[in-house]
């Protein structure tokens, strides 16, 4: 499995399992599955409300002996309800505490947005603080400490723009050394790739698969399929693989780690076995193509009316 390298030696498994999604019920089974068969990177957030279920299963799976702690890594996020200065590390300390662990291997701002303490997900402009009442450098202050404390081995963001992590690396003590963002041959956001390279940032790919399952809240009219792209079946056929490991190998091949989200055990373990498939040159040039810069997850439910923040200044484009 190819692995990320960071600045301390610490090392990122390229593929992780995802967990968005994966109800409480049918997550335990998954992430004991996944780790038994050689899953060595989860992808966790508070948001997900599964992070107790997970804990449960890394705690099993330590004590029977299927891993050790320091062979996982764990990864989880800040809700945006939390980026108050004195919010973070609570916020943190709580998923420590329902994912069973001492610490994180990194933890990352999971929107550069934020919602008044208490709120879930917004019903109305009402229930969102500004940037400006709550810069993000605030919030990555937080997020320093809670590195300094040992909490986390690793800080950074996610759906961040090139600029946004401009603006916090030049005015930050740790910088950014990941940012999760959406990616997929739709949308290969090749400039933000090229920035991360050149700033040592590991750049994560979420919904590498299209997430098909996710509520249709999320979803825009007439959107676009990945798996039954005929240019992605097409090129899975001559493998003799899935459209799904194609996407995978895709992801890995051009150098940023890839979090699919599976429960059913037979599709997780195709999609680790993709991390160690090569596509040639001519398929990934031919991948390149499809590139129309079309998010799946368009981030409208932040730009509500009142709410401070509109589809321009989320994604800076
Ligand atoms: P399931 O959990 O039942 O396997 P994403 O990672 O982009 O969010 O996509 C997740 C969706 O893709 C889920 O619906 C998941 O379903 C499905 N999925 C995951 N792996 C595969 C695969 N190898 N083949 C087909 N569908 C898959």
């Amino acid at each position: 499995m190819k692995k990320y390298q960071f600045s301390n030696n610490d090392q990122m498994p390229a593929l992780g399992l995802g967990t968005w999604k994966s109800d409480p019920g049918e997550v335990y089974t998954a992430v004991r599955e996944a780790i038994k068969m050689g899953y060595r990177h989860i992808d966790c957030a508070a948001i997900y409300g599964n992070e107790a279920e997970i804990g449960q299963a890394f705690t099993d799976a330590f004590q029977s002996g299927d891993v050790k702690r320091e062979e996982m890594w764990i990864t989880s996020k800040l809700w945006n309800n939390a980026h108050l200065k004195d919010d973070v590390r609570p916020a943190l300390e709580k998923t420590l505490n329902d994912l069973q662990l001492d610490y994180l291997d990194l933890y990352l701002i999971h929107w550069p947005v934020a919602l008044k303490p208490g709120i879930g997900f917004p019903k109305s402009g009402n229930d969102f603080l500004s940037l400006e009442e709550i810069p993000i450098q605030i919030t990555w202050k937080a997020m320093e400490a809670c590195k300094k404390a040992g909490l986390t081995k690793h800080i950074g963001v996610s759906n961040f723009s090139i600029k946004k992590i401009k603006a916090l690396q030049s005015n930050c003590e740790i910088r950014p050394e990941v940012n999760q963002i959406e990616l997929h041959p739709f949308l290969a956001q090749n400039s933000m790739l090229d920035f991360c390279n050149q700033e040592k940032i590991v750049l994560t790919a979420y919904s590498p698969l299209g997430s098909t399952d996710r509520p249709t809240v999320f979803k825009g009219p007439n959107e676009p399929s990945l798996m039954e792209n005929p240019t992605i079946v097409k090129i899975a056929k001559n493998y003799g693989v899935s459209s799904a490991q194609v996407l995978i190998c895709w992801a890995i091949q051009r150098g940023t780690s890839v979090i699919p989200k599976s429960v059913n055990p037979g599709r997780m373990k195709q999609n680790l076995d993709a991390a160690s498939m090569t596509l040639s040159e001519g398929d990934m040039k031919t991948l390149a193509s499809l590139d129309t810069h079309e998010r799946l997850l368009i981030g409208g439910f932040w730009a509500m009316p009142n709410s401070g923040y509109t589809m321009a200044s989320l994604w800076d484009e």
